[in-house]
């Protein structure tokens, strides 16, 4: 076996190209710095695969991300695959990774960045100092539950189904990542349910707190998830780590990512399984794509978490995450986070100064 990191690169759809040409800029520059050595290898996913393959995710690209030590994604989708039928949108390709590759623990921070407090639309009291950590379900609930489908009815009509599934194990093993991610924050964890009315939800909160016996010194409470989309506009700083389920997990971190004035700013990592996926929170932006104008943050930082989770080189994150906050201390902004006093630059010149930071840290 090689002692190189083997990369599995999926830039898929829109601006995923070109985001992740910078994420892999910063990688390349930060392996060197800390002396990791790597293997890249690109796949195709999503769209570009539909119109390969006739399939959003192939065989050789599933092969690719399982045999790598870590995935890096861009994004997947766009209008012009939005009516096929949604077993082989470009959606599932990102499903398929998931569920293939056991990736049940996303963590999603949403962290407030003192110079970009303007960009949020909430108040500057409200928000500043935010530091949320969204642990969501990843392959199991809604999302995977059965049955599932549409069928017709005797009488002419349709009936859609999707159920809310979780069995024991699947709360507990989320539930000791929440636990074990928070022990190395402010030790406080929120479960999110709808206990009050959905069953499946009831034992998720039952469970959660059984875990919790092997956890004293975290302080854990429960929310329902209405209630917590409420305080999550009304007094985010409350939060630490919020573990939740696969769709409520979903809602919850978009709504968080707009605290922070921008989803181009925010990264994640998907978790459980031999290796660890990273992927910015957004999407795929056709809108904006292949004119260097998209945000390249979410996918720098989702590198500098790549080499936090898979990699266990604290550092190497941390150097990202600094030279990426003193570029925007200078003023430098992409046109989704610019202000009265920004300086505005392009996708690829934001890599370029954030890379030149990090070369000479
Ligand atoms: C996300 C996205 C995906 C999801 C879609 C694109 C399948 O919204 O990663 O949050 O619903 O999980
Ligand atoms: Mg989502």
């Amino acid at each position: 076996m090689s002692d190189k990191h083997q990369i599995a690169v999926l830039p898929g759809d829109g601006i995923g190209p070109e985001v992740v040409r910078e994420g892999l800029k910063i990688l390349s520059a930060v392996a060197e710095k800390f002396c990791i050595s790597f293997d890249l290898q690109e796949g195709i996913i999503g769209g570009a695969a539909i119109d390969k393959y006739g399939k959003p995710l192939p065989q050789s690209s599933l092969d690719l991300a399982k045999n790598a030590d870590a995935v890096v994604l861009g994004a997947v989708g766009g209008p012009k695959w939005e009516n096929l039928d949604y077993r082989i949108r470009p959606e599932r390709a990102l499903l398929g990774l998931r569920n293939r590759l056991e990736l049940y623990a996303n963590l999603r921070p949403a962290k407030v960045f003192s110079t970009l407090i303007d960009a949020s639309s909430l108040k500057k009291e409200v928000i500043e100092n935010t530091n949320i950590m969204i642990v969501r379900e990843l392959v199991g609930g809604i999302y995977f539950g059965k049955p599932k489908g549409v069928e017709k009815l005797e009488d002419g009509n349709e009936k859609g189904v999707n159920t809310l599934v979780y069995t024991t194990p699947e709360i507990k093993r989320i539930a000791k990542i929440a636990f074990e991610v928070a022990s190395k924050r402010k030790k406080k964890v929120l479960s999110v349910d709808k206990a009050n009315v959905l069953e499946s939800t009831e034992l998720w909160r039952k469970v959660v707190t059984k875990v919790h016996a092997d956890y004293q010194d975290i302080e854990l409470s429960h929310m329902y998830v209405d209630n917590c989309a409420m305080q999550l506009v009304k007094d985010p700083k409350q939060f630490d780590v919020i573990v939740t389920t696969n769709m409520f997990g979903d809602i919850l971190s978009d709504e968080a990512a707009m605290l922070t004035g921008s989803i181009g700013m925010l990264p994640s990592a998907s978790l459980g399984g031999n290796n660890g996926m990273y992927e910015p929170i957004h999407g795929s932006a056709p809108d904006i794509a292949g004119r260097d104008i998209a945000n390249p943050i979410a996918t720098i930082m989702s590198i500098a978490m790549m080499f936090k989770y898979s990699f266990g080189v604290d550092e190497a994150s941390e150097v990202i995450e600094s030279a990426v906050e003193k570029i925007l201390q200078n003023g430098y902004r992409t046109k989704d986070i610019m202000d009265n006093s920004g300086k505005l630059v392009g996708t690829k010149e934001m890599g370029d100064l954030i890379l030149k930071e990090i070369q000479e840290a």
